[in-house]
């Protein structure tokens, strides 16, 4: 075996491949490596080995190479890091290098194979990204599947851990009433570490991308080191412009994703931020639909029950008139009477839940509305209880009716006093709001006026949520709670054309944003005047009226006050009555009629023939009174007090003067 052949199997390898000696100058080199580097063979010979790695790793490997020299040992192909090679023109490509010392006589020279990776680099990273497809195909699929977003948010961490071999992954979400973070699913981490991790996360999950600053907190640092995690990324999920919640990922070093890890996770916390907004809008219509149903329930049972309370509160005031005389009589009679009341204060939250309350609605100035409900507050609610009440200043007039909007935000702020046993912060405020397209639901999108309630109490667990507006369910002991705060509130809210947004959580607090349309610019802010008319008349007056008993104490009533009373059961026979009794000056009708025309019918039919006729209309259902055509008569509420009737009747005769 000659040395020419060892020359031509130098020359010939199919790896480039340089000897270099111990001053780091190259002393032979094959063709491939010419090639490989784009050097001519000649030069190449004598160079510095440095001059073939890009510039920033050549100080660090003169460094090396002096180590290497003292302790010289074989290193394979592909072992260690990944390396980088650099062409004459300033071109750099990936590279694996094996390294052998070679003795030559007293001189110990290195021998290196260089191997261009480009092509295996290039395929490793298409298998990287498939990976990622098949995950991200496969996160569609569980997102289509899942019955609710914590099972997708479930399935979804074992993927993303798995996928990017990270230690760990975890979502949380922004919850009320600051928008904390609180863990909502994860994978490869103890609840205790997640929550430690998102309470320390809340100030500013949307700008914190790096976690190194978390992990090494002098708090955490040690729980972080016993779960073996080293580093992490924080993704927020962005749901319509404002950050929703945060996708965590925790690695065992500081993580170094490349770009497509970093789109991998961009596209997953995409996914999971439109899942939840996806998941949010269909509870939320769910629970619409059942509302509506239970809505028209009461509805019906509220009006029945008014009819009840009208004839029970008139047969107790008759009596009251008859034994005036008794003492203990009328004591008894005035405590079923105020019963009675709080009766008919029920029947009218129902009615309100049901929507069908007669409102009045106005432009109504947020900031006046809230000054006064404040001062009212600050003196109600207790000492432990810090009441912050601000007002934006550029809120325009929202369109509602102010007695209401007030019973409304009174409501809430109770709710909230009952949340806080031992004290805390209540805000309520007003700000103007922009209901985009997406989010209407089934109001128009627009502007809105919105009023928040904001409080640091207990805040509720999820079943307490989705039951919390249906009539009746109260948490709080017997007698404390008729279950009847929110269900008027949620009622008022929509009969107004408005929405009600609740954020609650156990244990954070709970923010109600109650959005009412705004006021048109025409919309007036007057308050309706109040007569001072005399109680009594002698006018003869028409009742209409179809159930009997309530018909007899209408009758009764009115004669008590002076009246001449005719009554007529239905609307037929209350028209003949109008012919056959000219002198009659005013109708009393209820609004519903049983089976023929409707009061307000039988009204607009008399006012036709008798254009003089003065009209008062009564129900018990306020929803048949809340359209148009009723609108134009007066109307009094049912079960009403005889002074109630007495003064709406005065007041009807002297509008038609
Ligand atoms: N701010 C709040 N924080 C915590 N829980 C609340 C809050 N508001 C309402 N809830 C829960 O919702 C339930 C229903 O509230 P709702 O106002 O309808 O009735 P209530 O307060 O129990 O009785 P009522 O208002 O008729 O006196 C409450 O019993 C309570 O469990
Ligand atoms: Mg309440």
């Amino acid at each position: 075996v000659t040395a020419a052949l060892y020359r031509a199997l130098f020359d010939t390898a199919p790896d480039a491949m340089i000897v270099v000696a111990r001053d780091g100058r190259i002393v032979l080199a094959n063709p491939q490596a010419a090639r490989l580097f784009d050097w001519p063979l000649a030069e190449l010979v004598g160079l510095p080995v440095e001059r073939l790695m890009p510039d920033e790793v050549r100080h660090a490997h003169v460094a090396q190479r002096a180590g290497y020299m003292e302790r010289p040992r074989v290193r394979p192909m592909g072992a260690g890091k990944e390396l980088v090679g650099r062409r004459r023109d300033g071109s750099r490509f990936p590279v694996e290098i094996a390294l052998s010392p070679v003795a030559d006589g007293d001189e110990t020279l290195f021998a290196a194979s260089i191997r261009d990776i480009s092509e295996t680099q290039r395929q490793r990273q298409a298998l990287v990204r498939a990976r990622h497809d098949a995950a991200i195909g496969r996160l569609g699929q569980l997102a289509f599947e899942s019955a609710d977003f914590d099972a997708l948010a479930d399935s979804a961490m074992a993927l993303v851990a798995e996928t990017l071999g990270a230690t760990a992954a975890g979502v949380a979400l922004a919850r009320p009433p600051h928008d904390e973070l609180a863990a909502c699913a994860m994978h490869g981490v103890t609840p205790a570490l997640f929550d430690a991790l998102c309470r320390r996360l809340s100030a500013n999950f949307a700008t914190a991308h790096d976690l190194a600053a978390v992990v090494s907190d002098a708090d955490l640092a040690g729980l972080f080191r016993d779960a073996g995690i080293g580093g992490g990324r924080c993704v927020p999920l962005v749901d319509a412009a404002r950050p929703a919640g945060a996708l965590v990922v925790l690695t065992h070093d500081a993580p170094r994703f490349d770009r497509d890890a970093e789109h991998f996770l961009a596209l997953v916390a995409h996914i999971l931020a439109t899942a939840a907004l996806r998941h949010h809008a269909q509870e939320q219509l769910a629970h619409a639909q059942r509302l509506e149903a239970v809505g028209q329930l009461t509805g019906g049972i509220a009006h029945d029950f008014n009819n009840l309370l009208t004839v029970i509160s008139g047969n107790l005031q008759l009596l009251e008139a008859e034994l005036a005389g008794d003492a203990d009589a009328s004591d008894t009679i005035a405590r079923a009477l105020r019963a009675v009341g709080r009766g008919a204060e029920l029947t009218r939250k129902l009615l309100a839940f049901a929507r069908r309350q007669r409102l009045s609605p106005r432009a109504v100035d947020p900031q006046r509305l809230l000054a006064d409900l404040g001062a009212m507050l600050e003196r109600t609610l207790g000492e432990p209880i810090r009441l912050h009440v601000a007002c934006a200043d550029d809120v325009p007039p929202a369109y509602a009716d102010p007695a209401q909007l007030e019973a409304a935000l009174i409501n809430l702020a109770l709710n909230a006093r009952d949340a806080m046993p031992r004290g805390g912060r209540l805000e309520i405020g007003a700000n103007a709001r922009t209901i985009a397209q997406d989010d209407a639901g089934d109001v128009p999108p627009g502007r809105y006026v919105a009023f928040t309630v904001v409080d640091t109490g207990l805040g509720m667990a999820p079943d307490v949520l989705a039951r919390a507006f249906e009539p009746f369910f109260t948490t709080k002991e017997t007698g404390k709670g008729s279950g009847l705060g929110l269900p008027m509130v949620w009622g008022f809210v929509r009969q107004s054309g408005g929405k009600l947004a609740v954020d609650s959580r156990l244990g954070y607090g709970t923010r109600i944003d109650l959005m009412l349309p705004v006021a048109p610019d025409a919309a007036s802010t007057a308050t309706a005047t109040t007569s001072n008319a005399q109680l009594r008349g002698d006018e003869t007056v028409l009742v209409v009226e179809d159930e009997p008993e309530v018909r007899a104490i209408a009758t009764k009533f009115l004669a008590s006050l002076g009246y001449r009373v005719h009554a007529a059961r239905d609307a037929d026979e209350a028209l003949h009555l109008l012919r056959a009794t000219p002198d009659v000056r005013l109708l009393f009708s209820d609004v519903m009629l049983g089976a023929g025309a409707t009061g307000v019918e039988l009204a607009q039919a008399a006012l036709a023939e008798h254009p003089a006729l003065a009209v008062l209309l009564t129900s018990g259902d306020e929803r048949a009174s809340a359209d148009d055509a009723a609108g134009a008569f007066a109307l009094l509420r049912k079960p009403y007090r005889i002074e109630e009737l007495a003064r709406a009747v005065r007041e009807a005769l002297e509008r038609s003067n």
